[in-house]
């Protein structure tokens, strides 16, 4: 069985869709890249996956031993969140899974997670830190671990390189990429088709007629073929 599975969703807001026909499966291991154009309904299928949007309609399930609370999420960023008045290790450790609500104190294992986290994206040199003072490269770092903090199955990423530079976005990329090697299934929302095409093993097209197929099939299929004529004519 799949980690997650949607089958013929609709997904929209108080009741009336977006998008319609999305089908597709996430399974351990597996990289998938979800494209589209600007508002095609991308960050709201993320959060749909996520629960904190309902489906229109269609079937969501999750399976291999994954619930909802095992995904790690990184948000789409906004300008009052890179803004945010907290310390780095404070960010880190709000990404623990917690069914108390707010808490002054971590076991031994929570900061021990944090601590590895903190160390797989090496920002533990940042930890006093103000988060808002950082790069945006450091910022990304900060919210991956907090992600990683939440699972070791999923991470669903909304758009994690947005905004940095090619030197900076290509280091996260293959920072992602490296957990994906170690076992984390990765659903990443990109508008990079070159490092979609690069790491992805999967595309989900998100458009009229949605795709959903590996990689290669992507390239090969009607909807593959558009997509990158049009990106060609925009960097062009
Ligand atoms: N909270 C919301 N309420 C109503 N409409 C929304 C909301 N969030 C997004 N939308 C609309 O849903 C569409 C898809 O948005 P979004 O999922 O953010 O697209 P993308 O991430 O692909 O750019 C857009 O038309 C957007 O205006
Ligand atoms: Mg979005």
């Amino acid at each position: 069985m799949s980690y997650i599975s949607c089958d013929n969703l609709s997904l929209g807001y108080e009741g009336k869709s977006i998008l319609d026909n999305i089908s597709f499966k996430a399974n351990k291991g597996d990289y998938l890249c979800v494209l589209g154009e600007n508002g095609a309904g991308k960050s709201t299928l993320l959060k749909t996956i996520l629960g904190m949007n309902m489906p229109i309609d269609g079937l969501i399930e999750f399976g291999d031993g994954l619930c909802k609370h095992d995904i790690g999420y990184l948000s789409q960023q906004t300008e009052v969140q890179r803004d945010f008045p907290a310390s780095v290790e404070e960010i880190v450790y709000s990404g623990l899974q917690s069914s108390h609500g707010f808490r002054l104190f971590y076991s031994k294992e929570e900061k021990e997670l944090v601590r590895r986290s903190m160390e797989r994206m090496d920002i533990v040199h940042l930890a006093k830190s103000c988060y808002r003072e950082l790069s945006g490269g450091q910022q990304q770092r900060v919210l991956l671990a907090r992600a990683l903090c939440a699972t070791k199955k999923v991470l669903v990423l909304d758009e994690p390189v947005s905004g940095l530079d090619p030197l900076v976005s290509s280091n996260l990329y293959s920072l992602i990429s490296e957990l994906n090697k170690e076992g984390i299934a990765i659903i990443m929302i990109s508008h990079d088709l070159q490092a979609a095409l690069k790491y992805a093993s999967h595309i989900l097209y998100l458009c009229n007629k949605p795709f959903f197929g590996t990689k290669e099939e992507f390239i090969e299929s009607k909807q593959g073929k558009l997509f990158m004529a049009m990106k060609d004519m925009e960097d062009n």
